[in-house]
């Protein structure tokens, strides 16, 4: 990521910097990784709809990946292929299901028996066939934080295994409905690649079962939830995609024609982005030292919301000096702190500081609370 603090010196802060060349050169390690192999990665639209983002990645080939109705729109006027989206959540409502029907999408991902009678009967009113994937709940725990943890028993997402013989005997009793594989994402932000293992196992027995039954599934969905280097991100701006991409192609058995399908969000977009800010204030209490940003928990939700810590570089500071902060935004709000005992350079009133790792799920979550201003965005090329 490359922070060019003197293309920032008259810009309006906070904002969001994103590194288009970096994306680029992620997009490419990706495609590299999965040449030659039956796998189709959508990117999941939900870590960052950017246009300008999402037109880099519509222009790498990539499929979407989608949680809601505007969400499908929004990926059409980008330009991705209809033929390469997948719609997933758990309550999709009747607006929603039309707009996947009538624009033909790939497959809806499936959470529970009633989504799919739904999804049947507005597809058989207009005539269609839909498309879909079951979600399993595979049961797999990716020991990430609970909050973005989602494979689960005690979660409210898929199907779980002891029923899904009787859930893919209703899909195939569906008139207007096409049961294309399975479904399965486990989490977000998985930093080792056991339960990837896990998952591809889970996923071959399920394949080897439905076999014999007779019963072929033309894809398989993995989702996705590779992690990132949120400690190291200078040194490692691009996630490990070549291991990632090799637990599924030494592992998954797949069958003949059958494709893998991924829905990567974080590991496309996180480290091309960062949140650029300026101090507002530096203040002292009788235990502590506070650096003030203009950024809060309104423009990047992360911290607050998941205790998750973004590495935090000030970018003006020439002084060799260290201090040890918290690093808070003007919320009132408790939980409105970036880091807590952060170690920065002596820092002052004006300072930038950018926090990085924040191309996903920073500008995509934020609100406008307290009447804030939406951060706005700025791109390198
Ligand atoms: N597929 C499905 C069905 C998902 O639910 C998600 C993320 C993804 C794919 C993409 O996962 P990724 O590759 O980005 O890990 N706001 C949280 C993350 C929530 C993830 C929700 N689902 C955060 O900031 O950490």
């Amino acid at each position: 990521m490359r922070l060019p603090i003197d293309m920032f010196k008259n810009l309006r802060t906070p904002f969001y910097c994103y590194d288009l060349p970096l994306l680029r050169n992620t997009l490419k390690v990706i495609n590299d990784e999965i040449d030659g192999f039956p796998f189709i990665v959508h990117y999941a639209l939900k870590a960052n709809a950017n246009p300008v983002i999402l037109n880099e990645i519509v222009k790498a080939g990539m499929g979407a990946d989608l949680v809601s109705g505007n969400e499908v729109l929004a990926a059409l006027d980008a330009g991705f292929s209809a033929s390469k989206m997948a719609y997933a959540g758990v309550g999709k409502t009747d607006w929603e299901i039309e707009a996947g029907i009538d624009n033909d999408i790939f497959c809806f991902n499936v959470e529970s028996v009633p989504e799919m009678e739904v999804i049947n009967e507005i597809a058989a009113r207009k005539g269609k066939m839909a498309g879909i994937a079951i979600r399993v709940n595979p049961n797999i725990d990716a020991h990430t934080h609970r909050y973005i943890t989602t494979g689960t028993t005690d979660n409210k997402f898929g199907v779980d295994i002891p029923v899904l013989d009787e859930v893919v005997e209703k899909a195939m009793s569906l008139s207007n409905i096409h049961l294309r594989g399975l479904h399965f994402h486990i989490g977000s932000q998985i930093t080792t690649l056991e339960p990837f293992r896990m998952l591809c196992e889970k996923a071959n027995e399920l394949i080897d079962h439905y076999e014999k039954l007779g019963i072929h599934f033309e894809m398989i969905d993995v989702g996705g939830g590779l992690g990132v280097d949120y400690e190291n991100p200078l040194e490692n701006p691009i996630a490990p995609f070549k291991e990632f991409f090799n637990v599924f192609k030494q592992c998954l058995k797949l069958r003949d024609g059958q494709k893998v399908h991924f829905e990567l969000g974080r590991s496309i977009v996180a480290q091309c982005g960062a949140l650029i800010s300026r101090v507002v204030y530096v203040k002292e209490n009788s235990i502590k030292k506070f650096v003030i940003l203009d950024a809060g928990m309104t423009d990047l939700i992360r911290p607050a919301l998941y205790s998750a810590h973004h590495k935090i570089v000030n970018l003006s500071s020439q002084e060799c000096g260290v201090e040890t902060y918290d690093v808070v935004g003007p919320i009132c709000e408790s939980s409105d702190v970036f880091s807590c005992d952060e170690k920065l350079p002596i820092t002052r009133r004006g300072d930038f500081v950018a926090i990085l790792t924040a191309g996903a799920y920073g500008e995509s979550m934020a609100s406008r609370y307290n009447m804030r201003y939406l951060p706005h965005c700025h791109f390198i090329d």
